[in-house]
Formats: structure tokens, C-alpha cells, sequence
């Protein structure tokens, strides 16, 4: 096990530069990670999680849809004017708590969509010569403690990069990268191995990867070195992998709920649970569901 770092992570990568295909054609002038869930856009759900596991800086990388993130973490000066006017307090509370002032954002671009691991590279001058954490905001994770903090705590413990994982069907392990670990029932495993979306009978376990990371800076060199991989796209699971012979790589089965917002389903599922958990919705989306399904 490697040393355990006593340095806070301090810095939160978002990468936004996809193609959201699958959400074709809402996303066709705006980014998914601009998608509501309920009233919040997917971005902000994963930046108030980097927020509360105390990272306060936010280097988002964009493509072609720049202008919609970097409008939403941006004062709004004609609109809190507005609802300032009109004695809106609340609401004018709410648009503010979107960017603390103690939160900074930076925006850089990826040029083209080469992969997820080409897109964290985007933010190499910008991150530097230190751990730093990789969140896609399509994956929304929920959890009683927030998933990023229960990771920023194991890499306390480690010292090492960190993965969020969980256990999925084995018919579904093309969905992701699948793990090689020793230990396999703990929750925090070091990793040996790692394979992007293998076929079911070639898949080492099945335990997956899911969108939170806290990675070592080597990847960055690591990623740049990988022939292309799967889909003939940059990987970042690739970049991770080649790390594995030299550094601490470690799984942690996180406490939580998990919805892949990317596909259909996951956006669905996620808008029901989350309205349901809202004071102000719960009673009317309740309703409408045995409405439905009660008849
Ligand atoms: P996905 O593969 O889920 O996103 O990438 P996508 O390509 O946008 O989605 P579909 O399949 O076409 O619907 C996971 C995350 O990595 C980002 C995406 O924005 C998403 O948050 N990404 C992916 C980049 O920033 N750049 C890339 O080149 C690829």
C-alpha cells in the first residue's frame, strides 16, 4: 500500500465535452449534463457533491455546447436584479447558491470528443502535480454521505487512486469498465486489473465502475502513452490500468444509490425517486403514481 497523502484534494474535473447521442434531440444545443433532474441541472447535482466532499475548485471541459455550463455557474446579474425587485428573497437565495463565493470555475475546451480519457487530459496544465477527483455528471449518485466524500476518505486512508464501483448483473458488464481485484467482497480493494465493457464471459468479476474518481496525476502520462482503445476512443480505463503495476489503485463499493442518467431509463428512474424525495413534490408525484397504478 503507498503512503497514505496528507494533501486535501482540492480540485474536481468535469468532463462535458460528449455527444450525449442517446438523448438526441434535446442535446442537440445543449449539453446532457444540462438535463433537469426535477429542477436542477445534472452538473449542479455533481457539483454540490465535489462542493460537500470540501473541493472548491471546478475545471469543467467543454465541446461544442460551452455556453450553457458556463452561463449557469455565472452571475445572472439581469435576473436577480428581476426577482430582487419583485422581492423574490428566496428564489434570489436559491439562483445565488448555484456558484458560493468561495467556488471557483474553469472552463477549458476539448477540441474534439477522442474519449473520456482524451477529455481529462484536456485539464492536465490545469489540475497539475496532484491527486485531484473526476466526477460524469450523467452518473447521479446519491448517498446518505455524499459518494465523492466517502471516496476522499479512502484515499485518506490509502493514499491512492480511488474508484466508486458497484456490483452489476453479469449480463450488463459491456456497460462498463470491470474490475480484477483481490479481496473481491470487501468495500475498499486494491486493484489488479481492469478491462473496458468486456463481454460477459470474458469479464474478470463483475464489478464495475461508476462515475466518481479520485486519480493519482501519473494517469495523465499514463493516458497520453495508451494505443487507442475500445471504440476506437481515448480511454480513461486504459490510462488507469497502465497505473496499476506502479501505484496503489484501489475499489470502493460505495454507500448509495447510483443512476445513469446517459440512458433513458436511469434519467427517468432518477426524476420519480428524486421527486419523491422532495418535500414540496412528494405528496403530488405519489399521487400521480397510484393514480396510475391503482386504478
Ligand atoms: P459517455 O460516453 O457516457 O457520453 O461519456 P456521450 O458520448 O456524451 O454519450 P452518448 O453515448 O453519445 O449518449 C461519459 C462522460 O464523458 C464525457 C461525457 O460528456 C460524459 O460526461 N466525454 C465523453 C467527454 O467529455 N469527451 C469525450 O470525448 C467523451
Amino acid at each position: 500500500m503507498s503512503a497514505p497523502s496528507t494533501k486535501p484534494i482540492r480540485k474536481a474535473v468535469f468532463p462535458v465535452a460528449g455527444m450525449g447521442t442517446r438523448f438526441l434531440p434535446a442535446t442537440k444545443a445543449i449539453p446532457k449534463e444540462m438535463l433537469p433532474i426535477v429542477d436542477r441541472p445534472l452538473i449542479q447535482y455533481a457539483v454540490e457533491e465535489a462542493y460537500a466532499a470540501g473541493i472548491r475548485e471546478m475545471i469543467f471541459v467543454t465541446g461544442r455546447h460551452k455556453r450553457a455550463i458556463e452561463d449557469h455557474f455565472d452571475t445572472a446579474f439581469e435576473l436577480e436584479h428581476e426577482l430582487e425587485q419583485a422581492n423574490k428573497h428566496k428564489m434570489l437565495e436559491m439562483v445565488r447558491s448555484v456558484k458560493p463565493a468561495d467556488m471557483q470555475c474553469i472552463f477549458v475546451r476539448q477540441p474534439q470528443a477522442l474519449g473520456l480519457g482524451h477529455a481529462i487530459c484536456c485539464a492536465e496544465a490545469l489540475v497539475g502535480d496532484e491527486f485531484f477527483a473526476v466526477l460524469l455528471a450523467d452518473d447521479l449518485m446519491v448517498g446518505a454521505k455524499p459518494i465523492l466524500q466517502q471516496m476522499v476518505e479512502v484515499h485518506e486512508r490509502t493514499g491512492g487512486s480511488v474508484l466508486a464501483t458497484q456490483d452489476v448483473p453479469k449480463a450488463h458488464t459491456f456497460r462498463y469498465g470491470i474490475l480484477d481485484v483481490k479481496g473481491n467482497k470487501e468495500q475498499t480493494a486494491q486493484i489488479y486489473g481492469m478491462v473496458e465493457k468486456p463481454d460477459p464471459e470474458e469479464a474478470p468479476s463483475t464489478l464495475a465502475v461508476a462515475g466518481r474518481y479520485i486519480l493519482s496525476p501519473s494517469v495523465f502520462g499514463k493516458i497520453r502513452t495508451q494505443p487507442r482503445g475500445a471504440g476506437g476512443e481515448i480511454q480513461l480505463t486504459d490510462g488507469i490500468a497502465a497505473l496499476l503495476s506502479e501505484e496503489g489503485v484501489y475499489s470502493h463499493r460505495y454507500d448509495g444509490r447510483r443512476y445513469d442518467c446517459g440512458s433513458k431509463e436511469g434519467y427517468i428512474q432518477a426524476t420519480i425517486d428524486m421527486a419523491l424525495e422532495r418535500d414540496d413534490l412528494k405528496d403530488a408525484a405519489k399521487a400521480h403514481l397510484d393514480k396510475i397504478y391503482n386504478k
